[in-house]
């Protein structure tokens, strides 16, 4: 590196919230090296992609991305190309062969040793970082983009095998972080004033099951359960989240906790990629749509006003007519807050992939497209209850296409405007009244002058303080 001018780095991420939290860590390795952020990546001297293989289009977008490198590179040849994350994993030596302008692919197991594989980038090496490898607990402080909300990682990597997925390939198993590791670093986001934690893993119930330390009875001491109760009382952090949550694992003692515990949000992530058995079965997701239904209605036993969102695939392979209709009709009955919808896309390497029943293009966007409207028909219903209701919003943003509203989430997750000023409001919760319900979002009116007035001077209070 030289001394002159600092190098200036980008980071594009693509992909879920494990992604985008190592990009933050990453960031933070940068920064730690004496780089400099640098908002557009055509100015930028490291350039780093942090990707996605979960479908093909997710795919596709970095390689095109890629191309405009490649050809700054050629005007540029100090110029620095990293491609981090899934899809670096998942092709390798391929992607070299592929984009030869490349100086380091590196996967999601690496994302902590960003700093030494750079190094020998500097040196002059052209590298790939695809072993498997024990990941290194985070040495450097990410730069997180928000001041207000932070990821939290508890578990990596995945021992499930469900047929269509690529994540066990490219994240590797199950890695759980200690519970002393998870609450150190809650308690510095505390400190530095942060009001909310989403804990991640890609199968969350899983937590635990690799950490040695099993009860006489079988039980595995560290369970999600026993760390929802182990963190909670970290001061400042005022809400916890967790995601995402694998059917087959979900526990009753899990919903009692959440029940139990205040700062848990109301809000519980569930895929349950099809509402047929059959298909659940090809799947290999190891559950029945009626097991499925009774993790729901347990939940609304214990919170009736508990918001449920997953995931679903359409058109996986085999899927008849019939089959769909047990998705449209599980969508239909549970009522979700939200659904992320998919078409099946094949991905390397996974057993699904090869079966020779695939269904055409058309018979998926069709079913995808008649999915999303019932989807956006039931999530308006589930907005329509928060009308008239007060509910505590942590506010994150201003609203960008409206900058005299103030953006954040309530306890179940829906996004919430309402007119205030962000210098004074942000990271504050405060008491709002809902009068519009769109599908996806609401709009409000804080309940008074004086309750975001006194959410600024006694921030621990502020929420009480405006009940009415
Ligand atoms: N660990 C989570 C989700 C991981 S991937 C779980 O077990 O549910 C996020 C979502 O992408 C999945 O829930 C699934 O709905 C979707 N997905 C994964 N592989 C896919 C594929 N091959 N085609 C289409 N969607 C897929
Ligand atoms: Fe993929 Fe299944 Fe693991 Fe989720 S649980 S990441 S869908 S293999
Ligand atoms: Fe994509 Fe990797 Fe996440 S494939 S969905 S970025 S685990």
């Amino acid at each position: 590196m030289t001394a002159d001018a600092p190098r200036r780095y980008h980071i594009t991420t693509f992909g879920c919230q494990m992604n985008k939290a190592d990009s933050e860590r990453m960031a933070g390795i940068l920064d730690a090296m004496g780089l400099q952020w640098c908002e557009d990546p055509l100015q930028a001297d490291v350039v780093l992609y942090n990707t996605c293989t979960i479908r093909d289009n997710a795919e596709q977008k970095v390689y095109s991305y890629l191309g405009r490198q490649a050809k700054r590179k050629h005007e540029r040849p100090d110029l620095t190309l990293v491609v981090a994350g899934c899809v670096a994993q998942q092709e390798g030596q391929t992607l070299l062969r592929r984009v030869p302008e490349l100086d380091l692919i590196m996967g999601p197991q690496h994302a902590n040793r960003l700093q030494d594989l750079l190094e020998q980038v500097f040196a002059g090496a052209q590298v790939v970082a695809t072993e498997p490898v024990d990941i290194l607990e985070d040495i450097t402080q990410p730069r997180r983009d928000s001041t207000v909300t932070a990821w939290v990682n508890v578990i990596y990597g995945c021992n499930e095998r469900c047929t269509y997925c690529v994540v066990p390939n490219v994240r590797g198993v199950e890695q759980s972080r200690t519970p002393e590791a998870i609450r150190a670093e809650m308690e510095v986001l505390g400190r530095q004033g942060y009001k909310e934690v989403t804990l991640l893993g890609q199968n969350i119930d899983a937590y635990g099951r690799d950490l040695p330390g099993t009860t006489a009875a079988g039980r595995h001491q560290h369970t999600l359960t026993d760390l929802l109760y182990y963190v909670h009382d970290v001061p400042g952090i005022e809400r916890i989240r967790f995601a995402t949550s694998h059917p087959r694992y979900f526990t009753e003692r899990l919903i009692r906790a959440c029940a139990e515990l205040p700062k848990v949000c109301e809000h519980f992530h569930i895929p349950f990629q099809s509402g047929d058995n059959a298909v659940l079965k090809a799947m290999a997701r190891g559950y029945t749509h009626e097991k499925y239904r009774r993790i729901i209605a347990k939940i609304r036993d214990y919170m009736p006003q508990a918001a449920i969102s997953a995931d679903a695939i359409v058109g996986f392979p085999g899927e008849t007519e019939e089959q769909f209709q047990n998705t449209l009709q599980l969508v239909d009955d549970i009522g979700f807050d939200q659904l992320n919808t998919a078409a099946y896309s094949p991905r390397p390497g996974t057993p699904a992939a090869l079966w020779d029943n695939q269904l055409d293009e058309e018979t998926k966007s069709d079913r995808l497209q008649r999915l999303n409207r019932l989807v956006a028909t039931k999530a308006a219903m589930r907005s329509h209850r928060h009308l008239g209701r007060l509910e505590a919003v942590l506010v994150e943003d201003q609203n960008p296409k409206d900058p005299t509203q103030v953006m954040g989430r309530t306890r179940s997750n829906r996004l919430t405007f309402f007119k205030g000023d962000l210098q004074q409001l942000k990271g504050q919760l405060v008491t709002v009244k809902i009068t519009e319900a769109r599908a996806f979002s609401l709009t409000g009116e804080p309940l008074t002058e004086t309750a975001a007035a006194a959410s600024r001077q006694a921030p621990d209070q502020a929420a009480a303080v405006a009940m009415p």
